[in-house]
């Protein structure tokens, strides 16, 4: 009984401490695994729209629209420990009082291999304001597309697969409502 016991017990001890092992193995191999894809992206066009005045919507508060083309082949961030990619568009601008601002437009997940080859040819996702109501004197904008890998044990890990070559300034004109 007393034999049957610590046999049991012994045995659980060696395979949990197996599993711990092998979970730091992946842990730490799939960091070895360094993939940096590079893709492409450009912006068509950028424009600012003033709030339509809708309820909750201070009208005089711009929105910017910006067109995106955005090319990357991610598949190489898929390895034994990949579950899923985050991917987000990020535009960084100077405020008119200079500040560093830093905007999500933009995301996706990715949960397979074949969804991470991306050709998406886009506009924001998400409302893009500035705090101070206008883009006037903001500076110009770079845009870049990033990531982060989610794996099934270890630490997320990011990165940049794509960003402009050129600054984009934003519109001084103000079109119509939208
Ligand atoms: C989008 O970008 C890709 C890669 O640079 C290019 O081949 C493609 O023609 C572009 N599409 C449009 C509609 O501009
Ligand atoms: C945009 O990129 C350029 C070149 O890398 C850099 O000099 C500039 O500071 C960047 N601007 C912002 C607002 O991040």
């Amino acid at each position: 009984m007393h034999t049957t016991y610590a046999r049991i017990n012994n045995a659980s001890a060696f395979l949990s401490s197996c599993a711990m092992a092998l979970l730091a193995m992946i842990a730490v191999s799939s960091l070895l695994f360094t993939a940096d894809p590079k893709g492409t992206l450009a912006i068509d066009n950028v424009q600012i729209y003033p709030g339509k005045g809708r309820r909750y919507v201070n009208k005089n508060h711009d929105f910017a629209f910006v067109h995106f083309n955005v090319t990357a082949d991610l598949t190489p961030l898929f390895n034994w420990n990949t579950k899923q990619l985050f991917l987000y568009l990020q535009a960084e601008y100077e405020d008119a009082k200079g500040t560093k601002n830093e905007v999500v437009i933009w995301d996706r997940i990715v949960r397979t291999k074949d969804a991470a080859n991306l050709a998406v040819q886009g506009r924001n996702k998400y409302a893009f304001r500035n705090v101070a109501s206008t883009f006037k004197n903001v500076g110009p904008a770079n845009y870049s597309l990033r990531y982060s890998v989610m794996p099934y044990v270890g630490l997320l890990t990011y990165g940049e697969a794509a960003r402009t070559a050129d600054v984009i300034p934003f519109p001084s004109k103000r079109e119509g409502v939208a």
